[in-house]
């Protein structure tokens, strides 16, 4: 081992848990990335409630079942994930580690998770596709110029995507105070192949959404979906899923925690397309109770970059094991052996 790994591998194991990491990470990275990766729109009320709505959620243990053996894997898009969670759409990753996506896409591979590759990567997209054979997805954001979203969209199909996720809640950049009083800015030795100069917002409507599924055949996902009204929109415009977000609270401040808009979505999408969700997991029982309350899957997202941070791809890998095998505990103490017997009564209710 080289002094360079040995001083890494002595950094994670200090780590037990998504915490730790998070309390790591403003030491390793630039005041400027650290408030543009914490940070939540305005008052980042949302961002607290993101968090808090899952603290107050409880759980109904279950006693005396047979779980030696448990079963994570859960079918989406035809495709097999091997436990419900996967990495989402994070942009400039190389602000967190000088490897950035390309560390990020191999943590991932390692640890056996999705990777959602972002609009906003620093990192050429056919770089990120060849990094490993892990499973990808592609976020768009969808720009005036077509001609320039069809291209990224071919290039992201060539290297081999699964999935693509279109990320339909920020027509505007939400007011984000932290950002601006950081001044913060691109650096200018980083680059953003996939977007167009001076993004200001991805101001779309349904009549786009159409026309993106019209020239691919990958399953389509929305992200970025709050109210049951747009879900029923997604479903009755034959979308594949939706992603219940509310992007990491940094767009619209005082919208619900997505935890506590989940059920509503749920219950009206009724298992007609894939509902997927974000925004606050942080604990294996916080997986546990999006899939109570009518997820199939979770996407993490700062929470990967910081392990990204504290150690590179291992670091990335890290994250994503201590929350498997904290999912993995959860269902077993509330006698759960497989993801289809995660359902509503997994919940205490008062
Ligand atoms: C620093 C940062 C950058 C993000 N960049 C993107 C992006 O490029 N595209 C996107 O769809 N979502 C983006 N998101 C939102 C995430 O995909 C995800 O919805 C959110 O981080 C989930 O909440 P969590 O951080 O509490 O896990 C970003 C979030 C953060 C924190």
């Amino acid at each position: 081992m080289n002094s360079a790994n040995a001083v890494t591998s002595n950094v994670l194991d200090e780590m037990f848990t998504l915490a730790d990491f998070e309390a790591a990470a403003p030491r390793r990275m630039s005041s400027m990335a650290w408030e543009y990766l914490s940070s939540g729109a305005a008052d980042e009320t949302t961002l607290r409630w993101n968090r808090e709505s899952f603290d107050k959620i409880k759980l109904n243990p279950r006693v005396l079942k047979d779980v030696s053996s448990l079963d994570t894997r859960v079918g989406v898009f035809g495709q097999t994930l091997a436990f419900p969670i996967i990495l989402a759409p994070v942009g400039l990753q190389r602000l967190y580690h000088p490897d950035g996506e390309i560390a990020a896409v191999k943590g991932a591979a390692q640890a056996n998770a999705t990777y959602l590759i972002s609009s906003y990567s620093t990192t050429p997209l056919e770089d990120i596709a060849s990094a490993t054979d892990g499973q990808k997805w592609m976020q768009i954001y969808l720009q005036p110029d077509r001609e320039f979203t069809r291209d990224v969209v071919q290039r992201a199909e060539a290297g081999g995507v699964k999935a693509f996720c279109v990320t339909v809640d920020l027509p505007v950049i939400g007011v984000r105070n932290r950002m601006d009083r950081a001044r913060f800015a691109v650096p200018p030795e980083m680059s953003c192949p996939h977007m167009m100069e001076n993004f200001t917002g991805s101001p779309i409507t349904w009549a786009d959404v159409e026309w993106l599924r019209s020239i691919t055949k990958l399953p389509v996902i929305l992200k970025g979906i709050l109210n049951p009204d747009d879900a029923e929109l997604a479903v009755k415009n034959g979308l594949d899923g939706i992603i219940v977000s509310n992007h990491g609270a940094r767009d619209l401040d005082t919208t619900p925690a997505t935890i506590e808009a989940l059920p509503r979505v749920a219950e009206r999408v009724d298992d007609r397309i894939t509902v997927l969700m974000d925004g606050g997991i942080r604990r294996g029982t916080d997986v546990l109770k999006a899939l109570a309350l009518g997820a199939k899957a979770v996407l993490i997202g700062r929470p990967f970059c910081f392990g990204l941070a504290a150690g590179g791809a291992d670091g990335v890998a890290k994250v994503t094991d201590i929350l498997r095998c904290e999912f993995e505990k959860a269902m077993a103490l509330t006698g759960r052996t497989s993801i289809a017997s995660i359902d509503g009564s997994v919940i205490w209710t008062d």
